[in-house]
């Protein structure tokens, strides 16, 4: 495999409406993050993800676009984008941005023109249909609940929306939809970016008709043009979010000899706290031999012909320490660690989700009007609705809610955590005391710099990078161990996921050397390894 740039990168996503508030306004922007990036390089990560930074009105944050080409006004301009584009390339830091075009907002010019009428030039930019008996064309859902049909009167058809009435679904099947995305992904690239984050690019080949939406079969297609008409003449990582993906279709993604994209986020070890077949709402206990065997098969499935992407979360997901882990005062900072350890121990590019880096939580809530998310909203009426109680909505929403990753980043335990000096646009978690950027620069026990020794690590030994995986007792309830092997070198991982004290016998293995642990010793008895609550080891 020819290597890249990116092979041995570490990934860091800042979703800017809760970064830094430069302007007391309360809304995290561009300038704040410029201010940020010292902080970035200390940590050591090699790229940003910027969640989206373009015009929107903002029912979906951002991920609903009126205009490709100007920055958002809360986040400041396209000048301060270039600042932060060109800031970032002086500090060896490559910036992606999110490429959100499976839909744009309704507010878009395009959708404009093109509810005007049926044969205006933009109609067929988007996915119209007539009513079917006077109701929807068929029964597509949208993610954000209630029917992806949305009835327009001017022109009396439905447009498609897979997701908020305000993000119309744009037609792929256009080729001059095909190239109005080209020409813009161009212009971003002729800026100096480092590449792209694809926003459900699965959906992007949707067969509305047969009620296809991911994985459609002109999916590929679309993909090797983009590929050929923009970032594939440049040295640039794009990754794909793709919620369906299996190994399988990973490798159609990427696969080098496919020329398509470098890797996409597969999402099997998210999905396993939700009740199989039903919504991401319908909660079930975490199984962590489940967990165990996702992660394996992914380690193994590629053989050059796909790489992969390792995240814990990001700003749609919980937080992961009160997912995995365990967010009482004890045990944050040891579980935080451990599963820093056990992600970025394995092949594949890792993403650090902003605040994950020192171990923030998820923010329980009360009542619905300490939300904002659109999906969860929306999911809280149409339920309501529907009959469940307002305390199983809220207990949905607090583990899985989006609000959890959304809330401003904690910088010092001033007022709003340095986050701003205004009203922030989202409450803060109350635990800022506790769990802020400057207390754990402090501490050099802190989960911080826990990440940045295993960051170290990937940048200094190949075998992180390149090492083969192989897992040693996927049979166990409570610890992970896995080992990583090249050229005759041979690194041990064990992290025990419980508050037990769990024993491992070393008899098979004699580590000389420990690498990294979240203990400051070892409690062993002769071979026998006691393991205390989370702890995780990285033996040579
Ligand atoms: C992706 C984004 C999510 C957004 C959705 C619609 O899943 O990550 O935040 O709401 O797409 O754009
Ligand atoms: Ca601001």
């Amino acid at each position: 495999m020819q290597k890249k740039w990116w092979h041995d990168s570490v990934v860091y996503q800042i979703y800017p409406r809760s970064f830094q508030d430069s302007n007391g306004d309360g809304v995290g922007d561009i300038q704040g993050i410029i201010s940020r990036l010292d902080y970035l390089k200390k940590l050591g990560i090699d790229a940003l993800w910027l969640s989206p930074v373009f015009e929107s009105p903002n029912d979906d944050n951002g991920y609903d676009i009126s205009d490709y080409r100007n920055i958002m006004a809360e986040f400041g301009s396209m000048a301060d984008m270039d600042d932060l584009i060109q800031s970032c390339n002086e500090r060896g830091i490559r910036l992606i941005m999110d490429l959100v075009v499976n839909h744009t907002s309704d507010e878009h010019p395009w959708f404009i023109e093109a509810k005007k009428s049926k044969d205006n030039p933009y109609r067929d930019y988007y996915i119209w249909r007539d009513p079917v008996e006077g109701d929807v064309p068929n029964g597509l859902g949208s993610t954000f609940s209630g029917p992806a049909w949305e009835f327009d009167e001017t022109t009396g058809q439905y447009y498609l929306h897979l997701f908020s009435k305000k993000q119309p679904d744009l037609n792929w099947e256009n080729k001059k939809v095909r190239e109005e995305v080209w020409d813009m992904m161009n212009f971003w690239l002729d800026k100096g970016i480092g590449g792209f984050r694809m926003d459900v690019i699965d959906l992007i080949g949707k067969q509305p008709d047969n009620e296809i939406t991911g994985n459609g079969p002109k999916l590929h297609e679309y993909l090797q043009e983009m590929n050929k008409e923009t970032f594939g003449k440049h040295d640039v990582m794009t990754v794909g979010e793709t919620w369906g993906a299996t190994p399988e279709i990973a490798k159609l993604y990427s696969d080098p000899k496919r020329d398509e994209l470098s890797m996409v986020f597969q999402f099997e070890h998210i999905g396993l706290d939700e009740v199989p077949g039903k919504e991401k709402w319908d909660w079930q206990a975490l199984d962590f031999k489940e967990l165990k065997r996702i992660f394996s098969k992914w380690q193994t499935c590629f053989n050059g012909d796909g790489w992969n992407s390792l995240f814990w979360n990001n700003h749609d997901t919980p937080r992961i320490i009160s997912r995995w882990g365990n967010d009482s005062e004890e045990y944050r900072e040891l579980s935080g660690k451990m599963l820093a350890t056990i992600l970025h121990m394995q092949k594949g590019t890792p993403y650090i989700y902003q605040g994950e880096e020192i171990g923030m939580v998820n923010t329980p809530v009360q009542d619905v009007s300490q939300l904002d998310d659109i999906e969860s909203l929306n999911m809280y009426h149409d339920r309501f609705a529907k009959g469940y109680s307002k305390e199983d909505i809220l207990f949905s929403i607090n583990k899985k809610g989006r609000d959890n990753a959304r809330r401003p980043m904690h910088w010092n335990s001033e007022e709003h955590a340095g986050f701003t000096e205004g009203e922030p646009w989202l409450t803060l978690n109350p635990r800022v005391e506790e769990i802020n950027v400057e207390q754990a620069l402090s501490n050099p026990n802190s989960i911080f710099y826990h990440y940045q020794k295993l960051i170290e690590l990937r940048k200094n030994n190949p075998i992180v990078v390149w090492g083969e995986y192989r897992e040693l007792l996927p049979e166990s309830d409570a610890l992970y161990v896995y080992e990583r092997s090249l050229d005759g070198e041979s690194w041990l991982v064990v992290a025990n996921f419980t508050e037990e004290i769990v024993d491992y016998d070393l008899v098979e293995q004699s580590p000389t050397e420990v690498i990294l642990s979240n203990y400051e010793d070892l409690l062993q008895e002769g071979a026998c390894l006691k393991l205390r609550p989370y702890e995780a080891i990285i033996f040579k």
